[in-house]
Parts: structure tokens; sequence; C-alpha cells
């Protein structure tokens, strides 16, 4: 499974990077008003920090917007994929720009029929946002197993990347369930490194250690 950062700090992208976790970024206007730079100069900078592909969002809603959008931004660098809000013309816009050999990202997809759309309009990515179910009392993992299931079953190029993640659990599930991709803030990535026992034994293994003779 391929593990995304969903961040615009490219200090969270290094760190992240330096443990192998980055395959590739996500990133959304909100994201990228944390920063307070464009989201050119922000995509710009991601790009020279990583190899994976780094999704960049449209702001426009009208068809022709969304495409002269996503030609820009898939100038910026070779790896920028162009994220398309789930409408009726964003399916439009998905085609034409592959058309043009630009890859797209389908993005806030909540059921399996949008990413079904998705996957026939030639997305390269599809993004369901599995933690904005559940705050509304919905099954997003229950989202992922269907998407999943209906991809596997049509042999569709569309890869599945899990977004919207909010705490370890949602990882676990996704790799048990097959999904291509997670993207995940850093601080997930970080709740996945610990685990008590882990702890626990270092600092056992250091105390009987000392016990060692002449080291
Ligand atoms: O990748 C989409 C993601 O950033 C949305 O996450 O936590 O705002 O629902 P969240």
């Amino acid at each position: 499974m391929k593990f995304y950062i969903d961040t615009a700090d490219i200090e969270e992208i290094r760190e992240a990077n330096a443990r192998g976790l980055v395959d590739g970024v996500t990133t959304n206007p909100s994201l990228v008003a944390k920063t307070g730079k464009s989201n050119k100069d922000v995509i710009a900078e991601i790009c020279k920090e990583v190899s994976g592909l780094v999704s960049a969002e449209v702001i426009s809603t009208d068809l022709d917007g969304m495409v002269k959008e996503g030609v820009e931004l898939a100038k910026i660098a070779d790896n920028v994929v162009v994220k398309i809000p789930m409408c009726d013309q964003g399916l439009v816009a998905v085609r034409r720009l592959a058309s043009d050999g630009i890859k797209t990202n389908v993005t806030l997809i909540f059921s399996p029929l949008q990413a079904l759309l998705v996957a026939k309009a030639g997305a390269t990515l599809c993004s369901p946002f599995v933690g904005r179910l559940d705050d509304i009392a919905n099954d997003g993992m229950g989202l992922i197993n269907q998407i999943t299931q209906i991809y596997s079953t049509y042999n569709y190029d569309t890869e599945v990347l899990v977004a919207s993640v909010r705490h370890p659990m949602h990882v676990l599930d996704s790799a048990l369930m097959g999904a291509d991709i997670v993207t995940c803030p850093y601080k997930v990535m970080q709740q996945m490194i610990d685990h008590p026992l882990t702890e626990k034994g270092i600092q056992k293994f250091l105390a009987d250690a000392a016990q060692i003779p002449n080291g």
C-alpha cells in the first residue's frame, strides 16, 4: 500500500520523507491556506522535495475554469496530479485533462456510485473521505470496502486513495481492504510508530545492557 502525506507543510513532508513514508502528497485549499503562501509556490516547493505524485486542487467549479486551472497546475512539475471536485462538470474536466495526458484526482467522494463514475471518466485517483463520513455517523470504511470491491471486479485503472484519515485504524482497515493508497496527516503517521510494549521493551533491554560486564 502506498503512503501519501496529507499536508501542505514542507517541514512535515521532509520529516515523513526521511522515514520513507512519502510515496506522494495530497493538498487541498484548506491545507494550503494554513501555509500563508500561494498555491503555485506551495506545489512547486513540494514537487522539488518528492518524486511521487503531488495533488494540487483547482478552485474553479465551472468546466472551462477547472480545465484552464488544471493545465496551469500541471505545468508546475511532471508529478502534479490535478485535484478536481466531484461534480457533473468535474467528470468532463477529468476526461479533457486525461486526453491531454494530465493526471487527475477526483476529490470529495462519499458514495460508491460516485467512485464508479470517477473510474468510468478515467481519473488517475479517486479520493473517498472516510473521516467526514464517520463524523455524520456513516461508515467511512464501509465505503472503501465497496469501492475496492467494484474497482477490482472491473479491473479499473483508477486507484483508490483513502482520504480524510483521522486515526491509525483507518490506515489498518485500508490495508486490510486492499486500498491502493492512504493519505495521512503527519500526526497519524506518528501515532502508528508508537506502541507501549515497544517502549517498555527498549527500557528493559537498556536496563539489562547496563548489567553486562565491560559493555
Ligand atoms: O485529503 C482530504 C483531507 O485533507 C480531508 O481531511 O480531516 O479535513 O476531513 P479532513
